[in-house]
């Protein structure tokens, strides 16, 4: 099994998606350029949502076009419906990310229709983007508990963490949207999915709301997972999951890794960098 991890730098789209002050282009910029000198290597930029309901996200075109892209970085960005995958080819994104729900309840807040419609939205993107060659990631939210529906059953995760990569993801990134886990309870959602799904394909994507986050990550790199999406400064949230505070810092994946004898080729001190951009923006 690897030894390696990778962070999902997440911070640019689940950290400032939920601010209520609009962050400037130019900051989002400079925080993602700071992200990438650092060494992350997959930084998911800025999402092409509708920006009646996102509008933070409304200047993902600008965001995209202002990067100063380096060699080896994958920049993605979020895309609920073929509008979304066209604002995305025509930014140039590197991949994009489609994202479905475990839970009926969360799937009609993040999307407005049930999570099997959201699945009619997404075969045309999924057509679309493997003629474009472009990668897509899948997001599955609530797989711990629903801010709506309560508790997950861990089959229900199951069920459609399947069916995202049997449509042609590459990667299902498990989603503790309102950071309701225990390692006990993630491990009841991870045991049985790991049986028919291999760990290389799953991946973390932890809500830091009780200060456990860091434990889910031990747990998962126990159970073999070894990418992980994390938020610079612990930046973040979701508007359509109330309360859902940040994700897990980068630093503190980055940190538990290494205590674990996992690299993950990341500088620590350039990581300060964009911190920096991060507080700066969570203080206003
Ligand atoms: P809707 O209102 O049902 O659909 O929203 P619509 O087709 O009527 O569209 C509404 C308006 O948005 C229309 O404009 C469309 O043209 C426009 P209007 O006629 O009102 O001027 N529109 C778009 N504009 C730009 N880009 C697009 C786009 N699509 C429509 N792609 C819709 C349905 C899916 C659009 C809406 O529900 C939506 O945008 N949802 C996204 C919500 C979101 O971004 N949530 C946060 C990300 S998910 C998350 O944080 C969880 C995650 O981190 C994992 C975890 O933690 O669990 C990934
Ligand atoms: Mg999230």
């Amino acid at each position: 099994m690897s030894d390696t991890i990778t962070v999902f730098e997440v911070g640019p789209r689940d950290g400032l998606q939920s601010l209520g002050v609009q962050v400037a282009t130019a900051t989002k910029i400079a925080l993602i350029d700071a992200l990438a000198r650092a060494g992350l290597r997959k930084i998911e930029a800025t999402s092409f949502v509708s920006p009646r309901w996102v509008p933070q996200m409304a200047d993902a075109g600008d965001v995209m076009a202002g990067i100063n892209r380096q060699q080896g970085v994958t920049y993605a960005a979020l895309t609920p419906n073929e509008r979304g995958l066209d604002l995305a080819l025509a930014a140039g994104c590197d991949e994009i990310a489609i994202f479905a729900s475990a839970s009926e309840g969360f799937s009609h807040a993040n999307l407005n229709c049930s999570i099997e419609e959201s699945f009619a939205r997404f075969a045309p993107v999924m057509q679309r983007s493997a003629e474009a060659g472009l990668p897509v990631r899948g997001y599955l939210s609530a797989v711990i508990a629903c801010p709506y529906d309560g508790p997950t059953p861990p089959a229900q995760v199951h069920r459609w963490a399947e069916r995202l990569l049997e449509i042609g993801c590459y990667e299902v990134s498990l989603g503790d949207t309102i950071g309701a886990g225990t390692p006990d309870t993630l491990g009841n959602v991870l045991k049985p999915l790991l049986h028919d799904i291999p760990a290389d394909r799953l991946a973390g994507h932890f809500h830091d709301t009780n200060g456990l986050a860091g434990d889910l990550v031990v747990r998962a790199l126990d159970l073999g997972l070894r990418t992980f999406d994390a938020s610079v400064g612990g930046l973040g949230g979701c508007p359509y999951a109330p309360g859902a505070p940040g994700n897990i810092d980068t630093r503190k994946v980055l940190e538990c890794a290494a205590a674990l004898g996992f690299s993950h080729g990341v500088d620590l001190a350039l990581l300060g960098d964009a911190e920096q951009i991060a507080m700066s923006i969570a203080a206003r």
